[in-house]
């Protein structure tokens, strides 16, 4: 027997974790039924994630990428941590200023994916740091905060964690995040997403504002998740510097995944002004100093299909991948209405949230829907505990696919017309 050593070489909080993460715990559901339903034609609409192949103009600048690593003129070992200067130029001037708002190239920081940054930026932050999460929620902010022992202890009849705040969002606010739910807490950091991840709601103008105005007034700062903005299509803020103030308390996370297809290929970036200053620090200093020290950069080949993405043809291509998952949102979501299931989202985002039938638990519907109809969907209640009786589909899908799955949900949920 080896010898069990220091008895605290481990972080402890592991053991705190509540089961394994959402996807993960998905996936081998799926596993498990596939072994006892070898034949199921089973239909995926769980995880977020793509199926529509990479455009032509991210495949050529690709090609032409690995042509030049194949060069010994052209060849690039490492590239600077931060991203090359060529993409960092495209997206400030693209994803910024084209919209009127003011982020420089050395404010964007390329990455390898937001789920990644969004669990990564704690490292910025103090072991005393008070965090706030909507409820439901995306499940990396919290279990991030959690491993690193920001978030107390869970409490196993709450489903919540003793140090986090929720703001609570439910059919009685339209699943948008309100200042008022935090019942006069003051977090230091405060999690938002829009659209939103799991319930494709959008924070508009007004309450975006607000949450701003609240950060600014207390010193908290805002972490805005906005990997789905390429999906709103009202009049909706698709930055958060798009809203006076958001300079001095907000990072903002973008993703290419769900906006170019990727989710294999691994590009993001997260934005970080330089006037976000807390206890006389600089974020964008310190987030410089933690990349430099934990990464490598995204490889070259990678970040030069992410700027053909903004090429006009590339903006052309994506837009037909865009306009073709919100094809599939609307068929899920009309389609939902039409069997008489309450549904949120789907029109701002590639999410669609429903209220499972006959007050069935959100597990209970999943298992329900896989063994009668074959689809695959992601539980409310993996979100976090006011997503219980809740149910999340994803608009990612195949459109002939999403087309079948919503036909099987009608008939066996339908209402008989
Ligand atoms: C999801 O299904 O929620 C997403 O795929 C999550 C992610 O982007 O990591």
């Amino acid at each position: 027997m080896s010898k069990e050593g220091n008895s605290n070489i481990i972080n402890r909080n592991y053991a705190k974790m509540p089961g394994s993460y959402l996807f993960a715990e998905i996936a081998s559901r799926i596993t498990e039924y596939l072994k006892f339903n070898p034949k199921s034609d089973i239909i995926r609409l769980g995880i977020g994630d793509v199926t529509r192949p990479l455009i032509p103009s991210v495949v050529l600048a690709m090609h032409k990428a690995v042509d030049e690593m194949s060069d010994n003129t052209t060849f690039k070992g490492y590239g600077p941590e931060n991203g090359y200067e060529f993409l960092r130029n495209a997206i400030s001037e693209n994803d910024y200023k084209k919209h009127g708002v003011s982020v420089e190239p050395d404010e964007i920081f390329v990455s390898d994916g937001s789920k990644c940054d969004c669990a990564n930026i704690i490292e910025l932050f103090s072991d005393e740091v008070k965090i706030a999460v909507c409820d439901p929620v995306y499940p990396v902010y919290v279990d991030s905060n959690a491993m690193a022992g920001r978030a107390g202890d869970f409490d196993i009849k709450t489903g919540r964690w003793s140090k986090i705040t929720y703001i609570n969002c439910n059919e009685e606010n339209g699943f948008l995040p309100s200042p008022e739910e935090l019942k006069g807490e003051i977090p230091d950091a405060i999690y938002l997403c829009s659209p939103n991840n799991p319930t494709g709601t959008v924070i508009g103008y007004d309450e975006l504002e607000k949450w701003v105005n609240l950060a600014n007034k207390n010193g908290s700062i805002i972490l805005f998740d906005g990997a789905y903005e390429a999906f709103i299509s009202g009049d909706y803020p698709r930055s958060i510097f798009e809203i006076k103030g958001a300079e001095k308390c907000a990072v903002e996370f973008r993703s290419f995944s769900k906006t170019a297809g990727f989710t294999g290929v691994r590009c993001a970036y997260t934005v970080i002004p330089k006037s976000l200053t807390k206890n006389g620090m600089s974020l964008n200093s310190m987030w410089t100093r933690r990349q430099s020290t934990s990464f490598n950069g995204v490889p070259y080949i990678t970040q030069k299909a992410a700027l053909a993405v903004y090429s006009e043809e590339g903006q052309k291509e994506i837009s037909e991948n865009i306009k073709y998952y919100k094809e599939n949102a609307r068929i899920i979501r009309e389609g939902l209405k039409d069997c008489g299931f309450t549904v949120y989202g789907g029109e701002n985002a590639p999410y669609i949230w429903l209220k499972t039938p006959n007050s069935m638990s959100s597990w209970e519907f999943f298992q329900d829907l896989l063994d009668r109809t074959g689809v695959v969907g992601t539980p409310g209640s993996g979100f976090g505990p006011m997503g219980e009786g809740y149910f999340r589909l994803s608009a990612f899908g195949d459109v002939e696919k999403t087309k079948t799955a919503i036909s099987r949900i009608n008939s066996v949920y339908g209402i008989p017309k």
